[in-house]
């Protein structure tokens, strides 16, 4: 690797990889050294606009020109990028991959012998920059590029965590799901105050206090879910009622088994036959 900030290939530029372009910018990685590209000329014209850059349509031209390849697809349409970007491979590039569900494992073996693989999994918050990227790579992979694609991604979080690969998914499904499992909670709440008679917009309004609130008391006020349960949920009290008959109807059964089944969905992604353990997703 030549340079700290190295030339960078993004193919695929959907929501998610245009956050990390957007950041990489405002942290002063050099327009020239991103190689954007999209397949429809309306999401080319659009990005350019929108970030100073110039987007090409030939991914083999930009995965030829880049140090670093960093691919924004959906799981399901990896391998078949992959098999299209082969010639443009060469060994000493590095191949970062954002997609969910797929392994540092399964894409080393889609890539030719003496490419690294980094897999970066970006909050879905990155576009406020908050929340943390967690990061996995297979062995071999130098310092230089761990510090290269830190910096990447640097804008688009406010911390990195390395992890193991394995534990990529369940971490997912855990932790970084938070944030679509919260607002599903949310939805669900705001529907049954209106049920009630409460304004809807003074409902949305009250959850985002809550939830900066309920946040704030977890970290500032060093308290452990558990310990916040036990303290506002008193035995035959209003919130014991509330949490006993949620219990009561399955709601944390059915929390486990939803995290549980990204782990699951991943296996399906990869072609790989599901364990038993993980077999809980419904469609
Ligand atoms: N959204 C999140 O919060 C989040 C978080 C972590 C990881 N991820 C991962 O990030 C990846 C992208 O998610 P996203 O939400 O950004 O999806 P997205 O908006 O649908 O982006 C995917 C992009 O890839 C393009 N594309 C698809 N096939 C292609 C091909 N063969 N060649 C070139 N470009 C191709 C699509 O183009 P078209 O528009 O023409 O279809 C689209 O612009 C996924 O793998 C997801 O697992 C997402």
């Amino acid at each position: 690797m030549s340079n700290p900030r190295p030339a960078t290939a993004f193919i695929g530029v959907g929501t998610m990889m245009e956050a990390m372009i957007d950041k990489a910018i405002a942290g002063g990685w050099p327009r020239e050294r991103l190689l954007a590209t999209h397949r429809r000329a309306d999401r080319r014209a659009e990005l350019s606009a929108r970030h100073g850059l110039e987007v090409g349509e030939d991914n083999l031209a930009a995965v030829a020109a880049a140090e670093m390849v960093v691919l924004g697809v959906r799981p399901q349409e990896m391998e078949e990028l992959l098999r299209t970007l082969g010639p443009a491979f060469r060994p000493g590039q590095v191949l970062v991959s954002i997609a969910a569900g797929l392994t540092v494992e399964w894409l080393a073996e889609r890539l030719p012998d003496g490419m690294a693989v980094i897999r970066v999994t970006p909050p879905p918050t990155a576009w406020v920059s908050a929340g943390i990227t967690l990061l996995s790579c297979g062995d071999g992979v130098a310092p230089g590029w761990r510090s290269a694609i830190e910096a990447l991604v640097h804008g688009t979080c406010e911390r990195v965590e390395w992890i193991d690969d394995a534990l990529m998914e369940p971490i997912t499904g855990v932790a970084l799901a938070l944030t679509p499992y919260t607002c599903m909670l949310l939805r669900t709440l705001i529907a049954t105050g209106v049920e009630q008679g409460c304004d809807e917009a003074f409902l949305r309004r009250m959850m985002v206090d809550g939830l900066a609130a309920t946040a704030k008391l977890l970290s500032e006020g060093k308290l452990q879910p558990e310990q916040v349960i036990e303290t506002v949920a008193t035995r035959e009290g209003l919130t014991w009622s509330a949490l006993h008959t949620m219990e009561s109807r399955g709601v944390p059964a059915g929390i486990r088994a939803g995290a549980r089944a990204m782990t699951g969905r991943s296996y399906e992604l990869r072609g790989e036959r599901v364990p038993d353990d993980y077999m809980g997703f419904l469609r």
